[in-house]
């Protein structure tokens, strides 16, 4: 007899640690693994939760398993497993049955996994998961695409398993198709952009200002309880303050300084450039990852250009650089939240930009104190194009962007990258100007190859005096 309330496919760390946050939140779970050795082994390892597992050997056995209208979730590799998992399931599943996706899928995929099932009887759910194993064991962000009748048959158990806010589940439905998988992408962006600049404050600590690693990690400790509050900032003390079991060397003085990607900080770039929105922080950061990649390179550079040394050059004060990142931060926000409201209007997905940020509040890796900032300020205008723009955002940016000025500035001079934090700046001052400087370009458009230009005085093409050079 079926007994599962739900189904999950795929016990690696993510579809392990979900399928026990589901069983402890009193739902019985049927999981199945193509390896079904890894079943066996998760079985056991669910100690008193196993009344509430069912480990199934074969996808027919993991269907039978499941109460009808049956939700399964999905935890493989994104990619072709999906569309592998997807194909052997439309075999099995019958009418009103749900399919979620919780993988980090590229949302192109989502939009067209969701209409190849349109007419099949069988709906799509395409669902981000933040929050890493910690998160999906005991509480992840969970940011849901889909219809919103199918979104309304799973919403009970995700708001169980989900991270709670002032006793609010972190988990909402977003839109339709692509939506939740998109949010998702663009969360991963602005985490890359998060950390690619606190780890530029952490250069001109190590770099500029010549401290250990231990002397950094209560610096971050005590800003994590000021504005910058959040778990980045609060690992970052963590990772700093830790100690090499093997050699007894600072942690982070041990290890390689190249960072691996698995591609969502580079998807949200992309669509951000297909849309023509600047993200130039998040940019900024997914390029530094490449960079830090090419560690050959850098060394044999290093060698030609000499190494920069530590001399003395001035100091710069830790409330400047406290309030230096959160100005690149704000940026680094705006810039995302530009991006899905670019996007929200392109797919008609109606994103709701507050909850997006309430739902960031708790669970996922760049949660913080900060975003439900975000929330009010969207509650406050729901059409804002812009965070610089709201009011509140005003406020913080013009305590904040002359300190973020001083830093670029000094880590300029000593030659230290802040790739980010002067991406976030120059956005800043290119948003802020009414008059740019693009009338040169159009100039130069239309010299080299009659591209025309608006003039600001008459409407409708016109064209410059520069005739025959044309
Ligand atoms: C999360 C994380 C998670 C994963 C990243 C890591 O929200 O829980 O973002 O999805 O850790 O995808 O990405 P990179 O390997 O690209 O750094």
């Amino acid at each position: 007899m079926a007994q599962a309330d739900i189904g999950l496919i795929g016990l690696g760390v993510m579809g392990s640690n979900l399928a026990l946050n589901i069983a402890e939140k009193d739902h019985a779970i049927a999981v199945y693994n193509r390896t079904t050795s890894k079943t066996g082994i998760f079985f056991e390892s669910a100690g008193e939760l196993r009344e509430r597992v069912l480990p199934c050997n074969s996808l027919e056995e993991l269907v039978a398993a499941i109460r009808p209208p049956r939700p399964i979730i999905l935890m493989v590799s994104a990619g072709p497993a999906v569309d592998e998992e997807i194909a052997r399931l439309r075999k099995l599943l019958s009418e009103n049955d749900i399919i979620i996706d919780a993988g980090n899928a590229n949302f192109h995929d989502t939009v067209r996994r969701f209409h190849e099932l349109e007419g099949s009887g069988l709906t799509f759910i395409g669902m981000g998961v933040s929050g890493g194993e910690e998160g999906a064991r005991h509480g992840p962000s969970i940011m849901v695409g889909g219809t919103k009748q199918s979104y309304e048959r799973v919403e009970g158990v995700l708001n169980d398993i989900a991270a709670k806010y002032e006793g609010e589940p972190c988990c909402a439905w977003l839109g339709t198709d692509g939506a939740g998988h998109f949010v998702k992408t663009i969360h991963n962006g602005i985490e890359y952009a998060d950390m690619q600049m606190i780890a530029e404050i952490y250069g001109i600590f190590r770099d500029g200002l010549g401290m250990e690693a231990k002397e950094i990690a209560p610096v971050f400790a005590g800003w994590n309880r000021g504005r910058l509050n959040s778990y980045l900032i609060e690992i970052t003390a963590e990772v700093l303050a830790a100690d090499d079991p093997k050699t007894g060397q600072p942690m982070v003085d041990m290890i390689l300084d190249s960072a691996g990607q698995k591609g969502t900080g580079r998807w949200s770039v992309i669509e951000a450039q297909q849309m023509g929105v600047p993200a130039t922080a998040i940019e900024a950061a997914v390029a530094f990852r490449g960079l830090s990649a090419m560690k050959a390179e850098r060394e044999a550079a290093e060698k030609a250009y000499g190494k920069l040394a530590l001399e003395k050059r001035g100091t710069v004060s830790h409330d400047d650089l406290e309030l230096a990142l959160f100005a690149g931060k704000i940026g680094a926000y705006a810039q995302g939240f530009a991006v899905m409201t670019a996007a929200s209007r392109e797919f008609n997905w109606s994103l709701p930009m507050g909850t997006i940020a309430k739902i960031w509040r708790a669970g996922c890796i760049i949660r913080s104190q900060f975003l439900g900032r975000i929330t009010d300020a969207f509650e406050r205008a729901d059409d804002l194009d812009n965070l610089f723009m709201a009011p509140s955002f005003v406020e913080m940016m013009k305590e904040a962007h002359p300190a973020l000025r001083r830093i670029v500035a000094w880590a300029a001079a000593a030659g230290l990258p802040a790739p980010a934090l002067s991406s976030a700046l120059a956005y800043f001052d290119g948003y802020r100007q009414g008059r740019g400087t693009a009338n040169l370009i159009q100039g130069q458009r239309d010299f080299f190859g009659a591209h025309g230009f608006e003039r600001i005085d008459q409407a409708g093409e016109s064209h410059g005096p520069w005739g025959s050079h044309g």
